[in-house]
């Protein structure tokens, strides 16, 4: 790893707050204004979520994703609640993209504060069928996407005392047969973010992650259809059965998180370092 200059922390007596402005002129609770942010797999979902909540509060956003009609869109979403997007077409599993990625928002940017890990899609079924190539494509996207686009923003994160959040999920906590690979690549995810979370220590970078439960994106919905279909195509019979079964709440929407996330990366969540938080409904009955 190359080393980085920590930054300098500034000298304060314990048991003080860390924002320098006295609570009654401290900004709203969520805001990172000014902040610039790479968030991949923006496109939709939870990663266009979190881009625009961001966007709404004040950062400047490069979305990564493949598609370029997808991503243009939400960058037109957020330039029009008055946001500063720049869209950035790639494919993260080929492994120059997420530096190229960091190198583009300092292109556009002059500066990067926050990375969020969101991009990943990992194939579902039957050990047994699953191949090699299944597998790789799952870590090639979702973990090493994010390994290596860490390692690209690290010295500029470190810089501006920045962070990283990963989107991870609930399955790196409580595998299943289904899901051998997204575990995998899920529990991978959550120990890379601890390790991470060691280092900011050291670097002044802030390391977390998110573990949504079930949330109601395109990725949801697939999985909706399929027990739809067994109840005559009925989706909210569907999405009725998931709760039952599943002991939650109700499902998650991509804003829970991107509200969430919001205030990990604002001023207010800046104690969490290194905290893996199930956002499931009450799904994880895991300690
Ligand atoms: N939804 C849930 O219930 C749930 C639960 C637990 C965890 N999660 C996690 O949350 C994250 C987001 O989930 P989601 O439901 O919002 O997913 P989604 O709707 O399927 O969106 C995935 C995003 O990743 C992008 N992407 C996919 N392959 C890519 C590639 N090779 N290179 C660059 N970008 C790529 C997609 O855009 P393009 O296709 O245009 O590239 C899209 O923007 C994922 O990591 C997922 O594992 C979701």
């Amino acid at each position: 790893m190359s080393t980085v200059a920590a930054p300098e922390i500034p000298n304060m007596p314990l048991g003080t707050a860390s924002s320098e402005e006295p609570l009654e002129r401290a900004k709203p609770a969520g805001t990172v204004d000014g902040k610039i942010a790479i968030i991949t797999g923006a496109s939709r979902g939870i990663g266009r979520a979190i881009a625009l909540r961001l966007a709404q509060n004040g950062a400047k956003i490069l979305l990564v994703a493949r598609n370029e009609g997808a991503l243009a869109s939400v960058a037109e979403e957020i330039t029009s609640v008055g946001g500063t997007p720049k869209a950035w077409a790639a494919d993260l599993r080929e492994a120059a993209a997420p530096a190229a990625a960091v190198s583009a928002a300092i292109e556009a940017f002059g500066a990067l504060d926050i990375v969020v890990n969101n991009a990943g899609a990992t194939k579902r079924g039957d050990f047994l069928e699953l191949t090699d190539a299944d597998w790789l494509d799952g870590f090639a996207l979702k973990f090493f996407g994010a390994v290596r686009l860490v390692r690209a923003a690290w010295p500029h994160l470190v810089r501006r005392r920045g962070s990283v959040l990963n989107i991870i999920g609930i399955g790196g906590r409580t595998p299943g047969a289904e899901f051998t690979i997204g575990g995998s690549v899920n529990g991978a995810g959550l120990s890379f973010t601890k390790a991470l979370a060691d280092i900011g220590i050291r670097d002044g970078v802030q390391v977390n992650a998110i573990n949504p439960g079930w949330v109601r994106t395109d990725r949801l919905r697939a999985l909706l259809q399929s027990t739809a279909d067994q109840l005559g195509g009925d989706m909210q019979a569907a999405a009725e059965q998931v709760v039952r079964r599943s002991n939650i709440v109700r499902l998650g929407e991509p804003e829970d998180v991107a509200n969430l996330a919001t205030f990990i990366l604002s001023a207010e969540g800046r104690l969490l370092q290194g905290s893996l938080i199930d956002l499931d409904g009450g799904q994880t009955k895991t300690l």
